[in-house]
């Protein structure tokens, strides 16, 4: 990845130093209502730039990015190599069907496969996608590899799997389901770290248990090792799937290029979005050699899905990520970042813990933190919540040590004003 000049990076450093908490940074409310729907609930913000660490917003203003597209960009913003990878491939193939072989593919599926315990892989273009294909994945192999019935999933309470309607389902969390009644059948949700609850959800119809290593969206929280391995023994005992959602922890964030490695197990699928192509939509559902024959052609397919395009950029950003060793990379610059943010927040009560693993690190505190956010933004650091009371950091697995230590820094100050501000209208 090339570096910024140091001219460059001591101009950045010199913007962040001076932009004061008071002036707004923020992009110019528009004139008049988007066209768009109004589905997301929008910074008031328009980044037209990046580089490595840092964006830069319409009118010039330049921000240490520690969001990364919500764990999309891990090699920064604008990576050379994908970037020279991906207009090699615009200049000679964008798209065929996959009523064809398409050779980037295979060599994605290779890199895949070679480096996790997977045989078999499933192209898509999102998270929410990959999730479908594991949750059609795991029903077929049980009703026709196995020739029973059993279809349902059991997932967790705060877990976050998608949008779609069977992935809005299979989410532990009931604000993504309003309004969108009814919800498909086949679904459970029980709470996290209840083995006993887990165990009395299973019925003869259960075909698999899926969950995140982190609980990412749901706060940054951590899977026991204990709890897991009593999930691995059930899914056993019961003849279920094990499903692991990789799509935000996955492709080295949390240290290991997969979360599951973390814990020694073998997931029987699991999937990948975000990081595993730098920012170009892609997805990927992985699972053992042993479910190959329940996805027979005509089963499942999708358009876009390992384009020659996408698969050019998830090639390149893979081999990047190996090279590079991105995943000890992160393990380490997490180990970093979560020592400075205990040594400099120890000595707030404000902040209950600091929790996460890699560069995957929630924040929670004991007040809602959204005026946190955009206090950040003011100072030209991105950064994002996961749910109301959790700050949570996704830097880029390049991010060096001088940069961690700037984000620590404004950080700190957000926090500890707020934290002062907080506790002097409690006191008024
Ligand atoms: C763990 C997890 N699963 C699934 C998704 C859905 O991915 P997408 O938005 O690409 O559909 C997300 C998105 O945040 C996620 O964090």
């Amino acid at each position: 990845m090339s570096e910024l000049t140091q001219t460059e990076k001591d101009s950045l450093t010199g913007a962040l130093q001076e932009r004061s908490a008071g002036t707004d940074g923020q992009g110019a409310a528009p004139a008049k209502l988007s066209a768009v729907f109004p589905s997301y609930a929008r910074y008031d913000l328009s980044l037209v730039k990046g580089k490595g660490s840092w964006v830069w917003d319409e009118q010039g203003n330049k921000y240490l990015d520690f969001m990364c597209g919500l764990a999309v960009t891990s090699l920064g913003h604008a990576p050379e190599k994908v970037g020279a990878k991906l207009k090699e491939q615009i200049d000679t193939l964008w798209h065929v069907s996959n009523l064809f072989h398409i050779p980037g593919q295979d060599r994605v599926a290779a890199l895949l496969t070679e480096n996790s315990c997977a045989d078999q892989v499933f192209f898509c273009n999102s998270g929410a996608e990959a999730n479908e294909a594991a949750i059609k994945l795991a029903r077929r192999y049980h009703q026709k590899v196995k020739g029973t019935d059993r279809y349902e999933v059991i997932t967790f309470e705060q877990s976050f799997h998608g949008r779609t309607l069977a992935t809005l389902t299979a989410t532990g969390q009931a604000k993504v389901k309003e309004g969108f009644l009814p919800l498909p059948a086949g679904f459970k949700t029980v709470p996290l770290h209840d083995l006993e609850a887990l165990r009395a959800a299973i019925t003869e119809h259960t075909a698999a248990i899926m969950l995140e290593m982190v609980l990412a969206e749901g706060g940054i929280i951590v899977v026991e090792q204990e709890f897991l391995d009593g999930v691995v023994a059930l899914c056993k005992e019961h003849g279920l799937l094990l499903i692991v959602d990789e799509v935000q922890t996955g492709m080295g964030r949390t240290g290991k290029l997969f979360a599951h490695q973390h814990y020694g197990i073998e997931p029987d699928i699991f999937t990948l979005a975000k990081g595993v192509a730098s920012g170009f939509p892609a997805g990927v559902m992985l699972g053992k050699g042993y479910l190959r024959e329940a996805f027979s052609p005509g089963s499942h397919a999708s358009t876009f899905g390992g384009t020659p395009l996408a698969a050019a950029v998830m090639e390149a950003t893979i081999e990047t990520m190996l090279e590079d060793k991105l995943p000890e990379r992160a393990a380490e610059m997490g180990e970093y970042l979560s020592g400075q943010l205990r040594a400099k927040l120890e000595d707030t009560s404000f902040v209950k813990e600091i929790r996460g693993k890699g560069l995957l690190i929630g924040i929670e505190c004991h007040e809602p933190v959204a005026e946190i956010v955009l206090a950040g933004q003011k100072r030209g650091l991105l950064f994002v919540q996961a749910g109301p009371d959790v700050i949570r950091l996704l830097p880029n697995l390049y991010v060096s040590t001088d940069e961690i230590d700037q984000a620590v820094d404004i950080l700190s100050e957000l926090i500890h004003t707020y934290a002062n501000k907080v506790s002097g209208e409690a006191n008024s």
